[in-house]
């Protein structure tokens, strides 16, 4: 409809207003997803990226607005207007994202987009299209560790309108533990890509290294992209993208979704950007049940992750 197609992401999301609630979760090959996205599978599952596109995969809130920003500036020589165009959502789509209409998918985004695109997806390993194989896209993943991951989900899951509610605090970490939140276990989805990451040559980053010395991987990641950039321009996407300068960028802070998407009174998209939050959050007698089910949990691989740092 042609109307329709001139509408603005944010007028889209208006228009779509009544239809929006919190979804329900479905099964897709065991992974629990919003429902809209489970119904539309087919075409996901099928989706063909160019093989220059660049796919920035994590589990939800490990960091990928973040590196969605670094990943832009780098193909921008750190233009910071140029990544100002427009918000993330419409500058890096969601690969598998399907929201009611008029809202457009992540693969509607996509059709009028010239590669190479920067696609951010959540979906586990193993339900990645396999075109991006067989492609050989580049592939970023970033991984951050369970406790600080699961905190900043929580505060996600109560200010995104869209996803399940998540409930009191402690009942949400038996959720997280069994791998009920929406894209299912954190601790396949860390061990899924991890395993793969040299066959399919996945660049393995962690949060908790950006936050220590985000220079070096913003480095890494240029150096993964076959890109040299200055020492001066290097300096300058360390700048942009820091967590204080990220959240005042309205292009950048998701501050342009309507409140009834993502309520930023109740929890801030850019809330705190820390790493060692969990201690706000958990009790001791918590921290060593979720310590003891998460050592069963991840003995068999060896990621090393850091709480604190
Ligand atoms: P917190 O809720 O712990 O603050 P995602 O983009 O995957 O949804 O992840 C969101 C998390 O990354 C939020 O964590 C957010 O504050 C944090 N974040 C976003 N940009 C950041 C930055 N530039 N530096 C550090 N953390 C950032």
């Amino acid at each position: 409809m042609p109307d329709e197609e001139q509408l603005s992401y944010h007028e889209a999301i208006e228009k779509a207003r009544s239809s929006l609630y919190r979804f329900p979760l479905l099964p897709v090959r065991g992974i629990p997803l919003m429902n809209h996205i489970a119904n539309s599978w087919d075409t996901i599952w099928a989706f063909r990226p160019d093989p220059s596109d660049i796919l920035i995969a994590t589990y939800p809130k490990a960091g990928t607005t973040w590196t969605q920003e670094i990943v832009d500036l780098l193909l921008h020589n750190g233009d910071a207007d140029a990544c100002k165009r427009a918000p993330t959502s419409e500058r890096s789509p969601f690969l598998e994202l399907v929201a009611p209409p008029p809202i457009p998918s992540g693969i509607d985004l996509m059709k009028n987009m010239d590669p190479p695109r920067i696609i951010k997806t959540h979906l586990p390993f193993q339900l990645v299209p396999p075109a991006f194989w067989e492609n050989k896209c580049k592939t970023i993943y970033v991984a951050r560790n369970a406790k600080d991951n699961m905190v900043s989900y929580y505060h996600f899951d109560c200010m995104n309108k869209t996803q399940p509610e998540p409930g009191p605090w402690e009942g949400y970490i038996s959720k997280f533990m069994r791998g009920e939140l929406a894209w299912g276990s954190w601790y396949d989805h860390v061990k899924g890509y991890w395993k793969e990451r040299e066959k399919r040559n996945i660049l393995y980053l962690f949060y908790e290294d950006m936050k220590e010395n985000p220079r070096r991987e913003v480095e890494r990641i240029m150096n993964y992209l076959d890109l040299s950039l200055s020492d001066e321009v290097i300096s300058r996407i360390v700048e942009l993208t820091s967590f204080e300068i990220m959240k005042e960028n309205p292009m950048a802070n998701y501050s342009c979704i309507p409140t009834h998407v993502f309520d930023n009174s109740v929890s801030p998209f850019m809330r705190k950007g820390q790493v060692g939050d969990w201690r706000n959050h958990f009790t001791p007698e918590q921290s060593k049940m979720f310590a003891e089910d998460y050592d069963k949990k991840m003995k068999d691989v060896n990621i090393p992750f850091r709480t604190l740092i």
